[in-house]
């Protein structure tokens, strides 16, 4: 099967076992496991931060960085289609007790003018806005990066009205690949954020929230409470750290090969709009064929597409795709175009 539904479906490397195999390991839960400690050290130094905690999942990390920013009874806004109220079953409601206001589902594309315009200050019945959360890169919206200008203009406006930013980077590292804007330049520019080792760089679990070292000694108490108290979790966290050393820097490969999938199936009208990175959005609101449609066909010619909506698809590129994978892909997905 050759799998373009996501890239959290790669499987560890051998040298990732190994790493795994070798890990020193020692109670988390006491601050004891040096696998974790040095993981989330060099995780802070990469973004800038003081400190870092290591999470089993993406979902924890971001849910732990919004009880940071935004307190019960105050406001999150984020973009509509953004995980963290997409994808996270209401978590910041439920657990966090924040409310969230999105502005319009516009992917990377922010207008930092219509989010400062949602700004509302504490007063006489009014949920106060205590936070903006942002994604790089931006999932639902095709893998598409934040430029930094914009990123810096919402930083002037959560300034500007005491607010805290929060970047949910489960894709950081592919923002970084594409526009060459270091790690460091994206931490300087958020309160908190959170990364994952389980996307792109390959790791089996594991992500991180990341900012001041009083924030991060908050957010340990928060995942305790989350459940999210891991043990031995050395085993995890070295093959994160054997991610981050292997695996950020073949980054590029997967954006070239996501680019050429747009390329090729661009004809069939099947691509929309500009792939930045590894993912490749399937808009088939023209095409005589439904996502469901074109999934089932490919699926049985052995190609794995995900299907977001009923005329919506994605392709994702990642570690365990290689050009003869994405070659044959391209085949069954034009014959499939073709014929379904
Ligand atoms: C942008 C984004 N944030 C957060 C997550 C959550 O990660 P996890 O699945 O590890 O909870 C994902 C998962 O795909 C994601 O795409």
């Amino acid at each position: 099967m050759i799998d373009l539904r996501s890239d959290t479906v790669t499987r560890p490397t051998a040298g990732m076992r190994q790493a795994i195999a070798e890990a020193e390991v020692g109670d988390d839960v006491y601050g004891e496991d040096p696998t974790v400690n040095a993981l989330e050290a060099e995780v802070a130094e990469l973004f800038g931060h003081e400190a870092a905690l290591f999470t089993p999942t993406g979902s924890m990390a971001n849910q732990i960085a919004l009880q940071l920013v935004a307190p019960r009874g105050t406001e999150l806004l984020c973009d509509a289609d953004a995980h963290v109220v997409t994808y996270e079953t209401g978590a910041a409601a439920a657990l966090g007790g924040i409310s969230t206001r999105t502005w319009p589902a516009v992917g990377a594309a922010i207008d930092a003018d219509q989010v400062a315009a949602m700004v509302r200050p504490d007063g006489y019945h009014a949920v106060p806005t205590t936070a903006i959360a942002v994604e790089q890169t931006h999932n639902r919206g095709g893998g598409g990066v934040i430029p930094l200008a914009t990123l810096r203009e919402l930083r002037r406006i959560a300034d500007g009205a005491g607010l805290r930013l929060h970047c949910d980077g489960a894709r950081i590292w592919h923002a970084h690949a594409a526009d060459g804007v270091p790690l460091k330049e994206y931490g300087a520019l958020f309160d908190t954020l959170s990364v994952c080792l389980s996307k792109g760089l390959g790791a089996p679990v594991g992500s991180l929230v990341i900012g001041s070292a009083e924030r991060i000694a908050a957010g340990r108490v928060i995942r305790k409470r989350l459940g999210g108290g891991m043990r031995q979790a050395g085993v995890l966290a070295a093959a994160g750290r054997y991610a981050l050393k292997h695996h950020l820097g073949r980054l590029a490969d997967d954006h070239a090969r996501a680019a050429r999938l747009a390329e090729e199936l661009a004809p069939f009208g099947v691509v929309a709009g500009a792939v930045r990175t590894n993912i490749v959005p399937l808009d088939l609101t023209k095409a005589p064929y439904d996502a469901p449609t074109i999934a089932a066909a490919a699926r049985k010619d052995g190609v794995l597409v995900s299907v977001l909506g009923p005329r919506t698809a994605r392709l994702v590129t990642h570690l365990d795709l290689d050009d003869s994978a994405v070659d044959r892909a391209i085949e069954v997905l034009t014959r499939v175009a073709r014929g379904a």
